[in-house]
């Protein structure tokens, strides 16, 4: 055992702590991410501790006072963060109670770090939540935009990556839009939830102080305090919550990535991602890769990889507060930087997408995309879709062997198929025909994309 003098963790302890379990057991490296939280949470513990005559005002104001000069040391990064100190609410206190003696030791009356580090968490977390939400909505401008441009550009739409039926690019990318605002609704929602005061429920038990719980939840933007003293200090599932969100938003993500991916090969090409997003290979100089597509899709997996983190760690836990739950920092921090600088490379992207109408329009052509409006139209002749599919697949077939398009056969030879065809039967064969009968809510015509637009557009705002 390698004991170290320096320090007693309390006067219980007749030895020093370890050397190494100092080390092991210390979070400020990284919990000291929310000094802020931590010090605009003393600030308001303090007050309402004034408030009810635990303190008193002379007290209250050298802590306030303390505490800003210690988050003005913090913000210029002149801060002596120091493990001995364990983490980032030890190594507050104790520069608070060196700076202004004997009412630095009487801050932490009626709480505990259990209570003060759940408060932080939440107060973080609301903190971040915040910025997500506005980068995420720059996304959602960004698609708009875009989206508005490309209302009438005509591309395949896939099943199974096989070309489907014709929709318009903005189609598509209004249904990307779509998840995202699930995404939003969701991390509000979550905020919502995880706005509740921890502080008070101390250790587990509460405190025999006269506290007001409902000043310090008001003092904190909280709705309100929590109701029961040991979950309050205990659960994570606000965390938990927070990263499976952040999960699904980072799974549409990937998914949107993995499309540009595709859409960018040569064997697609129908955008060009531009250069400034993408860098070049080591050794093939002909190389252009879609970099940033590629990292988001791989980050999702370590969003995920978050969720599952914070979800066994919270497993099995015995209540109320345990050491484990220390370990809930690092994956939500790593969750808001990967979300922040995944969604902030996406709303730059987005953007600067180039969408190359002539290819889509080809490939559309390619895959005989209009087949199901040729089925619809023998139906509305007075076929039954059974029937109209059967025959409408003969026409594919001949189409494939000889190598065009349906609307590139002849009337001739269509009516060979079923002799309700008649002249018309091109009108719905063509690309911009079968987008425009799609009409109905939902639907992929450029009309309805741009009110689908419009109205998506005055609800962001
Ligand atoms: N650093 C601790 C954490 O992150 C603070 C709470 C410590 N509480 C305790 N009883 N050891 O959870």
């Amino acid at each position: 055992m390698n004991v170290n003098t320096q320090k007693l963790s309390s006067a219980r302890f007749a030895q020093a702590t370890d050397a190494f379990v100092e080390i092991f057991t210390a979070s400020v490296d990284f919990d000291k991410r929310m000094a802020q939280q931590d010090i605009q949470g003393s600030i308001a513990h303090a007050t309402m501790l004034c408030r009810v005559g635990v303190l008193t005002q002379a007290e209250l104001d050298l802590i306030v006072n303390g505490l800003a000069k210690i988050r003005d040391e913090i913000e210029r990064g002149e801060f002596e963060w120091s493990i001995k100190q364990e983490d980032v609410h030890m190594n507050i206190e104790a520069k608070l109670t060196d700076l202004i003696g004997i009412a630095g030791k009487k801050l932490h009356t009626g709480r505990s770090r259990n209570d003060q580090v759940a408060t932080d968490i939440r107060l973080y977390l609301r903190d971040e939540i915040t910025s997500i939400l506005a980068e995420l909505k720059r996304l959602q401008f960004a698609i708009l935009t875009l989206a508005e441009t490309h209302a009438e550009t005509i591309m395949p739409g896939f099943t199974h990556l096989q070309v489907a039926q014709p929709i318009t690019f903005g189609h598509h990318l209004m249904a990307w839009f779509e998840m995202l605002c699930r995404d939003a609704e969701r991390l509000s929602d979550c905020s919502k939830r995880l706005n509740v005061s921890p502080l008070g429920a101390a250790a587990l038990a509460g405190t025999s102080y006269p506290i007001d719980r409902h000043l310090s939840a008001q003092l904190l933007g909280f709705s309100r305090p929590s109701n029961n003293s040991l979950d309050s200090v205990s659960d994570r599932d606000f965390a938990i919550e927070f990263t499976a969100s952040a999960s699904i938003l980072m799974m549409h993500l990937s998914r949107f990535s993995e499309e540009l991916i595709l859409w960018a090969s040569a064997q697609f090409d129908f955008i060009d991602i531009p250069d400034a997003f993408c860098t070049g290979s080591s050794i093939m100089p002909q190389k252009k890769n879609p970099d940033v597509p590629e990292l988001v899709r791989g980050k999702s997996g370590r969003v995920t990889g978050h969720l599952m983190a914070l979800l066994m760690l919270m497993k099995s836990q015995p209540l109320a507060y345990n050491k484990d739950n220390q370990e809930d920092k690092e994956p939500i921090f790593d969750t808001v930087d990967t979300l922040l600088n995944c969604l902030r490379a996406y709303a730059d992207m987005v953007p600067h997408l180039v969408a190359k109408k002539e290819n889509m329009y080809r490939a559309a052509k390619q895959g005989f995309a209009t087949a199901t409006d040729l089925a619809d139209y023998l139906v509305r002749k007075g076929l039954a879709f059974r029937d109209a599919h059967e025959i409408v697949g003969l026409a594919v077939r001949l189409g494939v062997e000889t190598k065009r398009d349906l609307s590139e056969l002849s009337l001739s030879e269509l009516q060979s198929f079923s002799a309700l065809i008649g002249e018309e039967v091109f009108d719905v064969l063509s690309l911009e025909g079968s987008v425009a009968s799609r009409s109905h809510i939902g639907g992929t015509a450029p009309n309805t994309v741009k009110a689908a637009i419009e109205n998506a557009r005055q609800q962001l705002n």
